[in-house]
């Protein structure tokens, strides 16, 4: 059994023991500000690999070190380029930067990479709970190998209980979309995953920064089996993604799910709130995410609202296309991947 354990502050017990546990070699789920994570002592090998155990994750899959304060990045010691200073005093943030591997970080983290991931997570508890653990942490999105990343306590026990000892429950998350990766070994420097820090942000410091358009990781290069990467971030249903003027997406949605219910299958819409008239059809599981005008607000909501529909058990999920300025880049990369390819241009 995995308990579940309020936390309220950074200073909470739960937080001490919970590090205790990471010294140990066990592992910890613990909130951040994107997704809840889960955590194992970043320099122990064999801990690690229990992360690839408890999600099903394959070990040629890198995973994200994650730090609480610069003395801690130079007692690994990690190697920033100076390229990269700029960003990194963003720090705490949605933002992964992929690194040198430092020969203190085991081959396993990185999937055999002589880079890695690292990232400071803007959350208090994730903070407290590193620093109290004295070592890095490596830490996963807290899912079970590509499902939808967990924005709440709940989220992880539903995928991952009984393989891990211990989950922080600090609430919901505020981003909600996972953090922004980006390559500065590479020149020009690489966005390999749009996430909570805007393109818009990372270019004022990375003015040629390279944008990855392929619907997948740089770790898929690492990957044995093509294609995996992206069905990542699937809920259980299959999703079409509409794309297209608002009118035009309206009325193609309306009939697709009319088509469906015809013949008896079960339909969710995912749209924005100001789809509700149009969209919020009798007999359809309706979600509004957020205003168009909000995009910090369908992120945020976007996971949760996956595993809703997989709750409400539709066969079918109708997702419109959101513009991509700001967070909306990183919303566009998910529901891509959820389709899974299935994109209908209206
Ligand atoms: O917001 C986040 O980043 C969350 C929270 C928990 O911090 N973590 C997260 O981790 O999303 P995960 O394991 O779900 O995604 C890590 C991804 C890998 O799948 C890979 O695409 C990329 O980061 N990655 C990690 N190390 C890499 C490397 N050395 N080179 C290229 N990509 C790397
Ligand atoms: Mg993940």
């Amino acid at each position: 059994m995995t308990r579940i354990v309020p936390v309220h502050s950074a200073d909470d017990p739960a937080i001490y023991e919970a590090a205790r546990l990471l010294r140990e070699g066990e592992l910890v789920a613990f909130p951040t500000e994107t997704v809840y994570g889960l955590g194992a002592n970043a320099l122990n090998a064999e801990a690690v690999a229990k992360i690839f155990a408890a999600k099903g994750r394959p070990s040629t899959d890198p995973l994200i070190v994650h730090v609480s304060d610069l003395d801690m990045l130079r007692r690994v010691p990690f190697d920033l380029p100076s390229a990269a200073e700029g960003l990194a005093a963003l720090w705490p943030a949605p933002l992964t930067l992929i690194v040198k591997r430092p020969s203190a970080v085991p081959t396993l983290v990185s999937a055999g990479l002589d880079t890695v991931g690292l990232r400071m997570p803007d959350h208090p508890i994730a903070l407290a709970l590193i620093r109290a653990a004295g070592v890095p942490i490596a830490a996963p999105s807290a899912n079970r190998f590509a499902h939808t990343s967990p924005t709440s306590a709940q989220h992880v026990y539903d995928d991952l209980n009984g393989s891990i000892a211990m989950i922080l429950d600090a609430g919901v998350t505020a981003v909600g979309i996972e953090s922004s990766i980006v390559d500065v070994t590479s020149d020009p420097p690489r966005l390999l995953r749009p996430g909570g820090l805007s393109l818009e942000t990372i270019r004022t410091y990375l003015p040629d920064i390279q944008v990855m358009e392929r619907h997948s990781d740089a770790s898929d290069e690492a990957m044995t089996a093509p294609g995996m990467l992206l069905k990542h971030y699937s809920p259980d249903a299959p999703l079409i993604l509409f794309e297209g003027d608002n009118y035009s997406v309206r009325e193609a949605i309306r009939l697709e799910a009319d088509r469906n219910l015809t013949e008896g299958v079960s339909v969710g819409i995912l749209a924005a709130e100001e789809d509700r008239a149009a969209l919020d059809l009798p007999d359809v599981h309706f979600i509004a995410l957020g205003s168009l005008t909000d995009l910090a607000t369908i992120a945020q909501r976007l996971y949760a609202s996956l595993r809703e529909m997989e709750q409400a058990q539709v066969d079918i999920i109708l997702a419109r296309a959101f513009p991509t300025k700001g967070h909306g880049l990183a919303i566009r990369d998910r529901l891509l991947r959820a389709a899974a390819g299935n994109v209908i241009q209206v």
